[in-house]
């Protein structure tokens, strides 16, 4: 589809130079629309854009210089090139006036076609930079949000790891202690035991097993400073063969406040064991799309994690029982900023960047959604990693 050609606007009261003028610019490579008065004029202007305006000076009702004070005035046409069609010759306060109610040039009668062609072309060049300008500040802005929020995760990344890290030395020497601690008790084991002493034996027998339950409770420790550290994964530029399984306890353990007992998730791990991935962003994307379907759960509900393999491509969905994408949305949803949550709750980035996230593994992302029902999303790459950047 083109898009339809940028419109210029010329007002002129002499039907006859309206015709010249459409002639003029017959092959410039923009839509020539006419008006007859100032009052036409500005209707038109409020209805649609323009690229420049063609206004003649001498009309009746209301002159050319009115009709520029008003587009001046209006916010939506406050910038809208002024180009001043003028009989007269030699009216330099005329001139004068024109520009200072904000006229780009001055064009006099008769026109010239020549003049009047390069004049347009001038506008219209314009035009078509400042849309360029504007489209690569946009693509900018989403480019800079995208970073931010993977700066976030990256820094979220580093805070998880540092605290694994810290929490890690204590546990160790902890952990190493309790071990000493068990084998002397072992060793007077003989003697507690034959004690008479009803008290000693009942304290002894205790003792031993609140040790059993600090070993619990420390190989608890240990499980979540390994989940933290595998969510952490401070390797995220390297590709590298993880546990898929690895990867999804460490989001859901990252989750687990916000699954409660409100949320069940279940595990349907039909794909490989190891997988070649980008560890970190994967985390990421798998965090994204979790938070989306606990998000999307409105009481109780159910998430299903799925991995498979099809046609050597790995593929890792989730499903949720939650309220569903609208038909009419479904298109939207990858969009940077694009969010139905409230200010504060949603910044619209996760499906964007998860979706930059499935294409740097040479993947994409499917959206299966029942308005009502629930959603799948499923993010699938090649298993092959390499094979996959070196057909790219
Ligand atoms: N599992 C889902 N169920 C229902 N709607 C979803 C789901 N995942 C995403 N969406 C819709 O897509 C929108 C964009 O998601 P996302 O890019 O992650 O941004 P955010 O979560 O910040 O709104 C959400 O606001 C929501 O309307
Ligand atoms: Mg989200």
């Amino acid at each position: 589809m083109t898009p339809e050609p940028p419109s210029v606007l010329v007002v002129d009261d002499v039907e006859a130079n309206l015709v010249a003028i459409r002639g003029v610019l017959d092959g410039v490579g923009c839509n020539v629309v006419e008006a007859r008065s100032g009052n036409e004029a500005l209707r038109l202007l409020l209805r649609r854009k323009f690229v420049a305006l063609l206004l003649d000076v001498q009309m009746p009702q209301m002159d050319g210089f009115e009709v520029a004070g008003l587009v001046r005035s209006h916010s939506a046409t406050r910038d809208l090139p002024i180009l001043f069609l003028t009989a007269k010759h030699d009216t330099e306060d005329d001139v004068l006036r024109g520009y200072g109610i904000g006229a780009v040039d001055f064009l006099f009668k008769p026109i010239s076609p020549v003049i009047l062609r390069s004049k347009v072309r001038v506008f219209l060049d314009l035009y078509e930079g400042r849309n360029n300008v504007e489209q690569a500040l946009a693509e900018l802005q989403v480019a800079q949000s995208q970073l931010v929020q993977s700066a976030k995760m990256a820094a979220l990344g580093e805070l998880v790891a540092g605290i694994a890290h810290e929490i890690n030395n204590p546990l160790a020497f902890v952990t190493s202690h309790l071990a000493t601690a068990r084998q002397n008790l072992d060793l007077a084991a003989p003697v507690i035991e034959s004690c008479s002493s009803a008290e000693v034996t009942v304290g002894w027998t205790k003792a031993l097993d609140r040790l059993r339950e600090m070993g619990t409770g420390l190989s608890r420790i240990a499980n979540l400073v390994l989940q933290l550290r595998t969510f952490s994964r401070l390797d995220e530029g390297v590709r590298k063969q993880i546990e898929v399984r690895e990867c999804i306890d460490s989001v859901l353990m990252i989750l687990g406040h916000r699954l409660g007992e409100r949320i069940q998730v279940t595990l349907e791990l039909a794909g490989p064991d190891l997988i070649e991935c980008y560890p970190g962003p994967l985390n990421s994307a798998l965090l994204n799309l979790m938070t989306n379907a606990i998000d999307a759960i409105t009481g109780p509900g159910t998430i299903v994690i799925r991995t498979s393999t099809k046609a050597d491509w790995f593929r890792l969905s989730i499903t949720d029982d939650g309220v569903g994408i609208p038909d009419e949305l479904k298109d939207r949803i990858i969009e940077p900023f694009f969010t139905t949550k409230p200010v504060g709750k949603g910044t619209g980035l996760g499906l964007s960047i998860t979706y930059s996230i499935a294409k740097r593994h040479g993947g994409q992302l499917e959206i299966d959604s029942e308005r009502g029902r629930g959603t799948t999303i499923t993010l699938t790459f090649p298993l092959d990693l390499g094979a996959s950047v070196r057909r790219a």
